[in-house]
């Protein structure tokens, strides 16, 4: 069983929100789609192997259906119910290019996670938007230290350079160090803020995406480049992270090696590029 603990939300992409004219209607396709991060690893997996997602949603009828929407794509979910949900305004310019408005609500708010939503976990994936409030922070990274206790592999995706920014150099580094992730994940630009802020990776595999350009992984000591299959007719890269997350998950579940499994991320992550919002 992979389980991934984050953010399930609604996502409204807005495509050819690329430039707004203010105080006037602004023609475009709106499609209303589930996101989150932690929810689109999950369903990217769900066809692949046994996955549960662990969230928490407001108690209103977009957080349930959102809920069903998971458990129809074959993710054994798990949320915790209060509040609001989460939803984000995602602005998709004519490159494919994201801007992103957000409002976590519930999401932002996870509380102490059951400990018998945990059984089971062969591995934990955890994207660090979680992270970003301090209760959430607990929950996840007491999730994290449980798991690892039965010899599970735990996963982390920097996810955000304002999340990463906002944490700062030590709680950034207090994560990393608590849960003693087996593989960091970064795109370019968290990579990049990963190292102007020192942050030390331990002994993690540092694995580096860089869109349409060969990805970096780093295991062992050992630094290596895997070519990726570059997309140019990008539609909507939304989810394409959370795509590769779950293709290098699965693949290193079943014994592929750090390599191996980049490259079926980016294969996973390509079909993500060519279709609106997340797999
Ligand atoms: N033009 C492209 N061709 C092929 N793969 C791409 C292209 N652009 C992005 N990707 C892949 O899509 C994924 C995007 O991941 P990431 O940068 O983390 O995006 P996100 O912002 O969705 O988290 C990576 O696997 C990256 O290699
Ligand atoms: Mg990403």
């Amino acid at each position: 069983m992979i389980v991934v603990i984050g953010d399930l939300v609604a996502d409204l992409i807005v495509l050819g929100g690329g430039s707004l004219e203010r105080g006037t209607d602004n023609p475009a396709e709106v499609r209303l789609t589930r996101g989150g991060s932690a929810a689109n690893v999950a369903v990217a997996v769900a066809p692949q192997h046994p996955v549960r997602f662990i969230g928490r949603v407001g108690d209103d009828t977009i957080g349930r259906a959102l809920v069903g929407e998971l458990e129809a794509a074959g993710v054994d979910a798990r949320v915790q119910r209060e509040g609001r949900t989460g939803a984000i305004v995602v602005l998709v310019d004519a490159v494919g290019e994201r801007t992103m408005i957000t409002d976590r609500g519930a999401s932002a708010e996870l509380a102490a996670i059951d400990p018998g939503w945990l059984a089971g976990a062969e591995w934990l994936h955890l994207p660090l938007y979680g992270f970003a409030g301090r209760a959430s922070r607990t929950a996840l990274t007491d999730a994290a230290a449980a798991v690892s206790a039965t010899g599970a592999q735990v996963s982390l995706d920097l996810s955000s350079v304002a999340t990463m920014r906002e944490l700062g150099h030590d709680a950034l580094q207090a994560v990393v160090d608590r849960i003693a992730p087996t593989v960091l994940l970064a795109n370019a630009d968290e990579a990049a803020a990963a190292a102007e802020l020192g942050l030390e990776l331990r002994d993690a595999t540092w694995v580096v995406k860089r869109g349409g350009e060969p990805v970096l992984v780093e295991h062992a000591g050992e630094r290596s480049e895997v070519a990726v299959r570059r997309v140019e007719d990008v539609l909507d890269s939304t989810g394409a992270g959370d795509a590769f997350a779950a293709g290098y998950i699965v693949a290193a579940l079943g014994g592929s090696d750090p390599r191996e499994s980049a490259r079926a991320g980016s294969e996973l992550a390509m079909r993500a590029l060519r279709r609106p919002g997340a797999l």
